[in-house]
C-alpha cells in the first residue's frame, strides 16, 4: 500500500468546510497546497526508469463531493494523477473525466491506494498514458479530504505526515478534520516544519503567520511516530 501524506486546512476548532465548499479563500494557502500536491522529488529510487517519455506526477485521493468542490475549470488537478473515491462506481460514466487518464475512481479509500501504488511500480509507468501521450510514473501520494476521507486516512499506518494550514480563527463550518492524536503523531516545531517543508517542496516558503485579509494563519507539519 502506498504511503501517504494529509493536506488540510483547518481553523482552531477543526472546522474544514461550509456547503460542500471552503468556508474562506486563501490565496497564498491554495497556492501552498498546489505547490506542495504538484511537486515531485528531484532525487527518487525511479530516475533509472526517468526516461523522457515518462510524466512524473503526484496523486491527490480524495472524496466524491470534494471532487464537486472543485470548480469545473480547475479539475481535475492539473499536473497531478486525481482519485476520486466513491462508493458509486458507474460515478465517472457519465462524467465529461470518464475517459480522462489523469483521472480515476476508486470504490474505497483503500483501493485508491492500491491504484496509486500500481502507477508506482516502474513496469506499470508504460502502461497508462497521460494526455500528452507519455507514460506516467506517480511519485508521492496525498490526500486531500473531505471530512468523510481524513476521519478515515488519519488512522492509517501508511499516514507518513499531515500538512496543515491552521488558521488563527473559528468561523461557521459543517465538514471538520478529525482529532490529530497524540500517540500516532508528533507536531514539529515551527522552525523545523518551515525547514521541513522547504526541503519537500525545494522551494521558499512563507515562514510563521501568514496575514490575508481578516485570517491569519500558518503552515503546520505532523509527522507519524
Ligand atoms: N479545508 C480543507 O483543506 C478541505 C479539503 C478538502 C475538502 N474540504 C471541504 O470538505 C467538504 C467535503 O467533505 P465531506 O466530508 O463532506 O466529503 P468528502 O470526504 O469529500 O466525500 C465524501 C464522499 O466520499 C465517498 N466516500 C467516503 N467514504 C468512502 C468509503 N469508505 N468508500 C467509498 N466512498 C467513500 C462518498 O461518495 P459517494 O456518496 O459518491 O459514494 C462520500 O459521499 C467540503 O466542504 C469541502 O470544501 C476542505
Amino acid at each position: 500500500m502506498s504511503a501517504f501524506s494529509i493536506v488540510v486546512a483547518a481553523d482552531q476548532a477543526s472546522g474544514i468546510g461550509l456547503k460542500g465548499g471552503l468556508p474562506w479563500r486563501l490565496r497564498k494557502d491554495m497556492a501552498f497546497f498546489a505547490n506542495v500536491t504538484s511537486t515531485v522529488p528531484a532525487t527518487t529510487t525511479s530516475t533509472t526508469h526517468s526516461s523522457s517519455d515518462i510524466q512524473r506526477v503526484n496523486a491527490c485521493i480524495m472524496g466524491r463531493r470534494t471532487w464537486e468542490s472543485i470548480p469545473a475549470k480547475f479539475r481535475p488537478l492539473v499536473n497531478r494523477f486525481n482519485v476520486i473515491v466513491s462508493r458509486d462506481p458507474h460515478y465517472l460514466d457519465d462524467k465529461p473525466e470518464k475517459n480522462n487518464p489523469m483521472v480515476a475512481l476508486a470504490t474505497s479509500f483503500q483501493s485508491a491506494l492500491e491504484l496509486a501504488e500500481t502507477y508506482q511500480r516502474p513496469r506499470q509507468a508504460t502502461e497508462t498514458t497521460s494526455p500528452s501521450g507519455s507514460a506516467i510514473l506517480i511519485e508521492r501520494v496525498f490526500l486531500i479530504g473531505g471530512g468523510q476521507l481524513y476521519t478515515e486516512g488519519i488512522e492509517s499506518a501508511a499516514c507518513q505526515h499531515i500538512f496543515l494550514t491552521r488558521i488563527h480563527t473559528t468561523v461557521e463550518c459543517d465538514a471538520f478534520f478529525p482529532a490529530i492524536q497524540e500517540s500516532d503523531y508528533t507536531v514539529l516545531p515551527s522552525k523545523d516544519a518551515h525547514s521541513f517543508l522547504q526541503n519537500y517542496v525545494q522551494d521558499s516558503i512563507e515562514e510563521g503567520t501568514i496575514v490575508e485579509g481578516a485570517y491569519h494563519y500558518e503552515y503546520t507539519v505532523y509527522n507519524r511516530i
